[in-house]
C-alpha cells in the first residue's frame, strides 16, 4: 500500500514537473518559479522535507492548516535561508501567513521575508468531488550565497483519501 501511494506521488510529481514554469532564471528570493527546484539547484548536501497537517483521510470541504519544513544541517551565511513551493492535485491552497507565503499560479511559495526561514504554513481546503489528493512540495535549504549551487534540495509528497461517510 505504501508503495502504491509512493508511486502515485511520483506520477503526480512528474506531471507537476512537466507543467512547472521554467522561464525566469533571474533572482527569485521573492518566490520560487515552479516546482522543479532540483533542475537548477544542484551539488548540495542532503535535506529532508516534512509535510505536517495533511490527514490520512480528509473531510470534503474542510480546511486544514499545513506546514512544510526543510530540515538540513546546512548553515546559511546570509539572510537567505530557504524557499519552497507546494501544489495540490485537488482542493484549494490558500495563504495564511501573508508575510512569508504567497499564491502564484495556483502554487504556494515563499515571499522575500519567507526566504529567511525554512518552515512555512498555509491552508488547504479539501475538494468535495475527488477521492484522492496528492500534495507535493519541494524545498531548498540555502547556503546563503544567492546562487543555486551548494543548496540542499528536498522533495516530498503526501496522499490523502476522502473519509468514508459515516454509516447510518
Ligand atoms: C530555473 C532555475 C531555478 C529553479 C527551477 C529554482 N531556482 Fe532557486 N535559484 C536559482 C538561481 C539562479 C538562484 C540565484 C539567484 C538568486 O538568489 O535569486 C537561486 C537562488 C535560490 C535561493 C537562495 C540561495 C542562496 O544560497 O542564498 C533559494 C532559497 C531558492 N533559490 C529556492 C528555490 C526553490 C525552493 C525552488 C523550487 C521550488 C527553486 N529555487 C527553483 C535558480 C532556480
Amino acid at each position: 500500500m505504501r508503495k502504491i501511494v509512493f508511486l502515485a506521488g511520483l506520477s503526480v510529481a512528474s506531471f507537476l514537473f512537466s507543467v512547472a514554469l521554467k522561464k525566469d532564471v533571474s533572482a527569485h528570493r521573492n518566490s520560487a518559479m515552479g516546482l522543479e527546484c532540483a533542475s537548477c539547484h544542484i551539488e548540495g548536501p542532503q535535506a529532508k522535507l516534512v509535510i505536517r497537517g495533511v490527514p490520512a483521510q480528509f473531510q470534503p470541504g474542510k480546511t486544514y492548516e499545513v506546514t512544510v519544513e526543510v530540515i538540513s544541517k546546512l548553515r546559511s551565511k546570509s539572510d537567505s535561508r530557504g524557499g519552497f513551493a507546494v501544489q495540490a492535485s485537488a482542493g484549494e491552497l490558500k495563504v495564511k501567513d501573508t508575510k512569508r507565503t504567497q499564491l502564484i499560479n495556483g502554487y504556494i511559495t515563499h515571499t522575500i521575508e519567507g526566504n529567511s526561514v525554512r518552515k512555512w504554513s498555509f491552508l488547504w481546503t479539501a475538494p468535495k468531488d475527488v477521492e484522492e489528493v496528492t500534495i507535493m512540495a519541494m524545498g531548498v535549504a540555502s547556503d546563503g550565497d544567492y546562487s543555486p549551487y551548494g543548496d540542499a534540495v528536498a522533495v516530498e509528497a503526501v496522499t490523502t483519501v476522502r473519509a468514508k461517510p459515516k454509516k447510518k
